[in-house]
This record gives C-alpha cells, sequence and structure tokens, in this order.
C-alpha cells in the first residue's frame, strides 16, 4: 500500500477541494444534542466551510443553510431558542422550517418563493451530525459498526462537560495519521507507552472506520486501577473516516475532531461528554485525565508540526510505511484517494 504522497498535505489547491469531496460528503461533528432538547432551540456551525444552522422543528431535527437569501448574511450564530431566525444584517426572518417569513419594507417580495436550502441532520449518541450531500449513506452505515458498540449506545443523553481546542500547524491529514497508529508510542510517549501493552496495540479496520486495542500493562496505571494486567480496558478508541475519534469510557466518552484551518493548518477540538448527574469526583479525575492527556497532546504536536515541515521538504518524495504498526494509517489514505477519485497509486491533484 502506497501512502499519500507529500504534495497531498503541502499543495494549498488541496483543500477546496478536500472540502468539496471529503468533508462535503461524510457526516460532520455539528455539536451537542443537548443544546437542541426542546423546540425552538438551534445551535449554528460550519461544515466543510458553509455555515449551518441546526434546529428542533416540532422534535425533528432540520439542519439549513446559515446563508441569508438577501446578501448573504448570518441567520443564526451560537446556539440558543427562538421562534423564528433573524439576519443579523438587515432583518430578514426564517421560520424554523426554513421559509422566509419577514422581510422588511419589502412588501411585493414573493416569500414563498425563498426559503434556506435544506442539508441533512442526525443524532448519534449525545453528539448531532450534519451531511450536507443528499446521496451519502446516513450514519449507521457510514459509521458501522460503531453504532453497535454498547459503549456508543449508553452515551444517549450525555451532555458536554468540557471543551478545549488545538491549534496545530499542520495538515488535518498529519494529525489523523498520528492518531492512527501506535508506532511512534514507545519514542514519543514515555509515559503512555508505560501504562500500555505495546506489543499487543493494534489496529482493526472496517469500512469507513478503523479501532485501536491497547490492552493495559499494570494494573496500577492513572486511568485503569480497577484492571489486571493484559486485560483490556472496556473502553474503545474508534475512528470515523475522515475526522472524527471517539474515545468512549465507561464513565465519559472523549471526541476529538480535526478540522481543517487553512492549508497546513488545523484545529483539534476536543469535548467531553458525562452522564447527566457525572460520575461521583469527575472534578478532580477530569483534572488529572486532562493534565495526562494534554501533555500527550503537547508530545503530539510539536511532532505533527515538525513532520508538516518535512513533507515540505524538496528531498523527501519516497515515503515509506511500517506494514505491522501503520495498516490504521494505510486504510485511511485508501479511504482518501477513494474519495478524492484516485486510483490506489496514482498521485493527487
Ligand atoms: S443579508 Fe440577511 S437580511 Fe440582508
Ligand atoms: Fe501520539
Amino acid at each position: 500500500m502506497k501512502l499519500l504522497e507529500p504534495g497531498a498535505y503541502t499543495d494549498p489547491a488541496m483543500l477546496p477541494k478536500e472540502l468539496a469531496r471529503i468533508f462535503g460528503r461524510s457526516w460532520q461533528f455539528a455539536g451537542a444534542l443537548e443544546d437542541l432538547a426542546a423546540p425552538g432551540c438551534f445551535l449554528s456551525c460550519e461544515v466543510a466551510g458553509e455555515p449551518v444552522v441546526v434546529v428542533n422543528e416540532e422534535r425533528r431535527l432540520r439542519a439549513f443553510s446559515a446563508v441569508c437569501r438577501h446578501r448573504a448574511g448570518r441567520v443564526a450564530g451560537g446556539k440558543g431558542c427562538a421562534r423564528a431566525l433573524r439576519c443579523a444584517y438587515h432583518g430578514w426572518t426564517y421560520g424554523l422550517d426554513g421559509r422566509l417569513l419577514g422581510a422588511p419594507e419589502m412588501p411585493d417580495l414573493d416569500r414563498s418563493q425563498v426559503c434556506l436550502p435544506e442539508f441533512r441532520a442526525e443524532a448519534f449518541g449525545p453528539f448531532v451530525f450534519v451531511c450536507l450531500d443528499a446521496d451519502v449513506p446516513g450514519i449507521a452505515d457510514s459509521f458501522d459498526p460503531v453504532g453497535a458498540d454498547p459503549l456508543v449506545a449508553r452515551t444517549t443523553g450525555w451532555r458536554c462537560f468540557r471543551r478545549h481546542d488545538y491549534l496545530l500547524a499542520c495538515d488535518w491529514k498529519v494529525y489523523v495519521d498520528n492518531y492512527l497508529e501506535g508506532y511512534h508510542i514507545p519514542v514519543a510517549h514515555p509515559e503512555l507507552n508505560r501504562q500500555i501493552d505495546y506489543g499487543a496495540y493494534r489496529v482493526e479496520t472496517f469500512r469507513r472506520v478503523s479501532r485501536q486495542h491497547a490492552p493495559v500493562k499494570a494494573a496500577d496505571t492513572l486511568y485503569h486501577r480497577d484492571l489486571g494486567a493484559g486485560q483490556e480496558p472496556e473502553a474503545r478508541y474508534w475512528w470515523m473516516f475522515p475526522n472524527l475519534m471517539l474515545n468512549l469510557y465507561p464513565d465519559h466518552v472523549q471526541l476529538n475532531a480535526v478540522l481543517p484551518e487553512g492549508p497546513g493548518r488545523c484545529r483539534v477540538r476536543f469535548e467531553w461528554f458525562v452522564p447527566e448527574p457525572p460520575p461521583a469526583d469527575w472534578e478532580a479525575r477530569f483534572a488529572a485525565n486532562f493534565a495526562f492527556s494534554d501533555a500527550v497532546q503537547a508530545e503530539d504536536i510539536e511532532l505533527c508540526e515538525a513532520v508538516q515541515k518535512g513533507l515540505g521538504s524538496r528531498t523527501y518524495t519516497d515515503p515509506r510505511i511500517c506494514e505491522a504498526r501503520e495498516n490504521g494509517v494505510a486504510h485511511f489514505h485508501g479511504l482518501w484517494r477513494e474519495a478524492m477519485g484516485r486510483g490506489p497509486s496514482e498521485p493527487a491533484g
């Protein structure tokens, strides 16, 4: 399996194509379902560069373009509850079904001819996802078999506890590549390496998702005090093409969404969801959990930013892969090529 060529990460012309062919044709994380609990609630987000508003319209989740049909102002920002969406520019108002309700000083406008284009919205666990494309399979198919995981089913109704964004000077794919292999753990994450059984670490691939198995080595590590040596924690590390990770534990789930921020830059959004009410002593455990994950994150950021620089080197033209340890990366690159309409060894562009 050939890895993506360096140009796929460094060519500024690549991102607009990826937004259209990959981010515009996949289910993207939009926000927390709890923010849409009551009819009239809305949340705004950006999907593949498109401003989007998701609403609870009479208990139906619906997503619309948040771009006003007048002169492209924004019909909703942030989140909240309202009877109608009102553009911040000249005050055109839209119903939660997307139809134009009012346009100040324009009595002759045929309002029935104006409505916000509709996208797709679906709930998955405690999350809301949006897809801009009408032909992409639903979430259950796109994320198969993640939905069948009992650890996902139990997260329904959980609430967002904390959110933290990291900004990285690297292409979004560099970060995803890094997440998808454990080959770097012994060298780059000494503390994490002490906790897991690296020899037994493996990545299992499915159609459009993959799962990492990371059995713990010692019973007295930070997270897995109750486990015996060699036992796999009751945790799942799922990656869903193209840019989503779900790290599921019995009492919390950590979601990571890798969002392009322009060529050579990305934002990695971390969100922690917990049951309501949160588990006992959660604040203290979260503090320890965050400190550890933040330290690992700092190690990964340094690696990823160095890789981005390296990918731009005029001497680096022939990537090599460790088949035994980097199968998850190869799987991702195969899906990327497929989505971009490239053959297995065709250069991207
Ligand atoms: S752009 Fe929205 S009302 Fe003018
Ligand atoms: Fe890492």
